[in-house]
């Protein structure tokens, strides 16, 4: 398959990218690095990568950022980061996508634990997970050619101790439980699923 990981140089993305290009030719790309540059907060971007990459046969997000602080001082600055980013960003990653997207192909999208299971701090990363699990079941009943949509949910990973301090009493997931949920998804034949990995 030809698979376009966007996020690949992340903690996540650079460990999904080793394991599905044993099988698959991998277009790695994100914000400064990699086969093609992409901001996911620009739809103009998001165009010129598909037009850049070509057809392929899926498409994986594992990037989007967001506000991480406390609720009391929030503002509408601080929570559109999530919204533009970790939510519309991966959604118009879709939203464009397909329209280059061959038949029979998937789309796979990252929230992650706080979505369900909050902590302090995290309202914003909260939202914008909620709102990517219910997009990724909407969208699989609408995506045209059975193309395939589904979304990993992880935990807070080991490969991240930086953030382990914000989630008291979570036992961080293991990476290789990760990545297989995204092989999963990309090699499998679910759709519609928030693959939880927590
Ligand atoms: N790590 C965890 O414990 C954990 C747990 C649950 C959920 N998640 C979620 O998993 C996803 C990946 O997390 P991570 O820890 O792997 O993140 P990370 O190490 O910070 O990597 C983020 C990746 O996204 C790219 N990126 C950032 N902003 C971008 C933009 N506007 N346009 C295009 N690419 C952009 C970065 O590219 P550059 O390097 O070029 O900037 C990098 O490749 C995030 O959605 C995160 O919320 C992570």
């Amino acid at each position: 398959m030809k698979i376009i990981i966007v996020g690949a140089s992340g903690t996540i993305g650079k460990v999904v990218t080793e394991e599905l290009s044993k099988r698959h030719e991998i277009i790695k790309a994100s914000r400064s690095k990699g086969d093609v540059q992409v901001d996911i907060e620009s739809p103009r971007s998001i165009e010129a990568m598909y037009k850049h990459a070509g057809k392929f046969d899926a498409m994986v997000s594992t990037t989007g950022l967001g506000h991480f602080g406390p609720l009391k001082t929030a503002t509408d600055k601080e929570f559109r980061r999530g919204v533009d980013s970790k939510l519309m960003g991966q959604i118009n990653l879709v939203l464009i996508g397909q329209h280059y997207i061959n038949a029979k192909g998937s789309f796979t999208l990252t929230s992650g634990i706080l979505g369900e299971d909050p902590v302090r701090l995290g309202a914003n990363l909260s939202m914008a997970n909620g709102g990517i699990n219910s997009f990724v079941i909407a969208a699989a009943i609408e995506l045209e050619n059975n193309v395939r949509i589904n979304v990993v949910s992880p935990g807070v990973v080991e490969d991240s101790p930086g953030n382990f301090q914000y989630f008291p009493g979570h036992i961080p997931v293991m990476m290789d439980n990760v990545v297989a949920a995204y092989v999963r998804s990309v090699e499998g034949a679910l759709t519609g699923k928030i693959i939880k990995v927590f």
